[in-house]
């Protein structure tokens, strides 16, 4: 692309908003808003949040199968926002998504080998021999040799995992969107794709965006980590830096479930009140505030933004920002409160 630079972000959402109409009401299902985050050339930019915090909406969006509300998608320098016919399709090459169950996301009807060759086929490949002899390559790669004339339910969820990432991959595109490509598959061979999506990054320099409930997978595999809460991004931060030290009181209850799995273990463990309300009236100002133990009144009317308080490491916890936390301050526990 004539105006991307080597040093430019591979992608540049800006303040993307999707929201679903609900029909015969003028209400709306707010699955993202105001979301920004860029992601760099080769890297991982891990994607968490609860279930229906808005992930997979972000995904689809960046691979252009759902429309943006509003807000910008710069992809390779480009403005892919309003892509549509003959531009869109030649972007797919370039884009390519990995699906949480392999078996849905592969034609049942079609051999292994087809469903690889597929994309080079859209992507112009029209030479058979060469096609085949990619296939061949691709499937190496991902530890299926000779599986080429298999259908999909002879496989393993593992091996039905590796041809839709040997696919993902066939057209070496820039950037993988992998929205929970583990969680379908056995204990035992997450592992093994996790660290096969590793190594062919650093063959292939494809960045990923890797949406994840499990937070020890993307501590494994991501550089960054953004975290999500209904819709609008809480937290990003380096992946070490967030680990260890969160600046959202979200990302700190997030991640407390990880990082201290006995809860015997940390007496004052940080749990956010009440259940998570609805996307379709979410919460004005910080969305967390009718859950959060640390709200102060003026988290009800400030609205929020993401303000970098440590290298890379940005929150939108209004009261991080006023009072400059570099930690989380931990809520008294339970039972001091009820003066034991
Ligand atoms: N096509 C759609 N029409 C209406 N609402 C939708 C649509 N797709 C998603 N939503 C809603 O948008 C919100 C975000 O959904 P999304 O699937 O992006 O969440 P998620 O973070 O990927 O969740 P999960 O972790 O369960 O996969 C949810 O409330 C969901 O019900
Ligand atoms: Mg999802």
């Amino acid at each position: 692309m004539a105006n991307a630079t080597a040093n430019e972000p591979i992608l540049r959402v800006e303040r993307l908003d999707k929201h679903f109409p609900i029909a015969g009401s003028n209400l709306t299902v707010q699955a993202a808003t105001d979301v920004s985050f860029t992601i760099g050339r080769g890297e991982t930019l891990g994607l968490v949040g609860e279930s229906g915090s808005g992930k997979t909406t972000v995904g689809r969006c960046l691979l252009r199968l759902t429309d943006p509300t509003a807000g910008r998608i710069v992809f390779a320098g480009q403005d892919i926002t309003t892509l549509s016919g003959h531009a869109l399709r030649r972007l797919r090459p370039r884009i390519q998504m990995v699906f949480q169950d392999p078996h849905d996301s592969l034609n049942p009807r079609h051999r292994i080998a087809d469903i690889v060759a597929e994309p080079l086929r859209l992507a112009g490949m029209h030479d058979a021999r060469e096609r085949a002899a990619r296939v061949g390559e691709l499937l190496e790669m991902v530890q299926l040799r000779g599986f080429g004339d298999r259908f999909p339910h002879q496989l393993t969820g593992g091996q039905a995992q590796r041809v839709a990432i040997a696919r993902a991959i066939a057209t070496k595109p820039d950037l993988i969107v992998l929205d929970e490509p583990t969680s379908a598959l056995d204990i035992a061979v997450r592992a093994d794709i996790i660290n096969l999506l590793m190594r062919l990054q650093r063959e292939f320099g494809a960045s990923y965006l890797f949406i994840s409930h499990d937070l020890t997978a993307v501590r494994h595999i991501a550089d960054r980590v953004a975290i999500m809460y209904l819709g609008q991004l809480m937290e990003i931060a380096p992946a070490h830096a967030l680990f260890r030290n969160q600046l959202h009181p979200y990302g700190k209850a997030l991640l407390s479930s990880v990082l201290y799995p006995d809860p015997t273990a940390t007496p004052a463990r940080f749990v956010l009140e009440g259940e998570i309300p609805s996307p379709i009236h979410v919460p004005p100002a910080c969305p967390l505030h009718t859950r959060c133990p640390l709200a102060r009144p003026e988290c009800a009317t400030i609205p929020i933004w993401l303000e970098e308080l440590a290298p890379g490491h940005a929150t939108a916890c209004t009261r991080a920002i006023a009072e400059s936390w570099t930690t989380v301050p931990d809520v008294e526990p339970v039972a001091a409160m009820v003066g034991d």
